[in-house]
């Protein structure tokens, strides 16, 4: 929300190039066709990040940490366990500490509060990592793939190069192509994952359908529609609470688990209340979506809410979605602007 349509799209191009350029420690000769090293700016070279994360994280840990070491920088993860953060210290003195030695903190939290009170305090940049309401990092990944296969929605754009070591070896870059409009369909609970689709993609031009329960805990909290209106994006949601009627005429269709982290003891609960919701074939074929519809997920994911069909069917680009955290986060750790040049740089060791 807090990034113009813009600024999405520089961080989008930024990550692709960083991809691109890459690309090449990833393979096994790591060399391009000019027998070069090339690897990307070292533009954190003697700094660090700290991950400050309070809660589990797969992904978005792995991310950050491996970006900032191919950006010549350290991430310094500190779980919930290994700082004296919230049993022995204050957030507002833990930022200051923390951000007086670090050069920005990545704050994975439980209550959006708590980032609010690192950025605060912290004299250093904070990013969101996941809080309660919102999840940035996810849903830039989730864009930079979708434009990278904006040709699945388009039979007139042409695929990008995927072959990884052509990819690699390239010398020009390989810019995104323009994804149309999309009918975007989010069937189930509305978490910090939608609610960051929700001031996003109706502002890059993407119509969403919501089905949640009715049940005011399962729809966006006052917090967060308020930033949905304030940006003018409420004019391009549709919510309603039948998935059947949610999915009608998707380009894609979207779902993240029932029971987010910290709502453990709710499941009973919340199995009952999202029963119908699971996305399938099924529900797709019958409440009429494109039959070319795509699938994502942010990942962790319980059969609960996708079978495994869809999952692991061609339909499904949770795998790139999921490689995409590294790219898009690296672009945002990148204290330049994003490389306006055409051309692969190569670098020396
Ligand atoms: N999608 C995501 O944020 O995954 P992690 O919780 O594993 O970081
Ligand atoms: N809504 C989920 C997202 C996990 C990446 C959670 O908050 O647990």
């Amino acid at each position: 929300a807090d990034l113009s349509p813009k600024q999405i799209d520089r961080v989008l191009t930024h990550a692709r190039y960083l991809k691109q350029v890459s690309m090449p420690w990833l393979l096994p000769q790591q060399h391009n066709s000019n027998n070069k090293l090339r690897m990307p700016s070292q533009s954190l070279f003697s700094k660090s990040i700290a991950l400050l994360f309070s809660k589990r994280s797969t992904r978005t840990r792995v991310a950050a940490e491996t970006a900032a070491t191919l950006l010549g920088g350290r991430a310094l993860f500190l779980g919930r366990e290994d700082i004296q953060l919230g049993v022995n210290e204050s957030t507002r003195d833990s930022a200051r500490v923390i951000g007086g030695m670090c050069q920005g903190i990545f704050a994975r939290v439980g209550a959006h509060e708590e980032i609010e009170e690192l950025a605060n305090y912290s004299p250093v940049p904070v990013l969101n990592a996941l809080s309660s309401l919102w999840h940035p990092t996810q849903v830039l990944a989730d864009l930079l793939t979708l434009q990278e296969n904006a040709h699945l929605f388009d039979p007139s754009v042409e695929p990008l190069v995927s072959d990884p070591h052509q990819f690699a070896s390239a010398k020009q870059f390989y810019p995104l192509p323009k994804l149309r409009p999309l009918t975007v369909a989010y069937v189930g609970d509305s978490a910090n994952v939608l609610h960051d689709m929700l001031v996003s993609f109706p502002r890059l031009g993407h119509k969403l359908r919501v089905a949640s329960p009715e049940d005011e805990k399962y729809r966006a909290p006052k917090a967060v529609w308020d930033r949905v209106v304030e940006l003018g994006c409420d004019k391009d949601i549709w919510w309603g609470k039948d998935p059947k009627e949610a999915v009608n005429g998707a380009d894609l269709v979207v779902t993240d688990t029932w029971i987010s982290m910290g709502q453990e003891a709710e499941k009973a609960e919340r199995l009952k209340a999202f029963e119908g919701y699971q996305v399938t074939e099924a529900l797709c074929r019958e409440g009429g979506a494109n039959p070319e519809w795509r699938f994502m997920h942010c990942l962790p994911r319980k059969q609960d809410e996708v079978d495994d069909e869809v999952f692991y069917g061609p339909r499904s680009l949770v795998f790139p979605v999921s490689d995409n955290r590294k790219w898009t986060i690296m672009a945002l750790f990148e204290p330049r602007a994003p490389p306006r040049t055409t051309t692969m740089s190569d670098g020396e060791v």
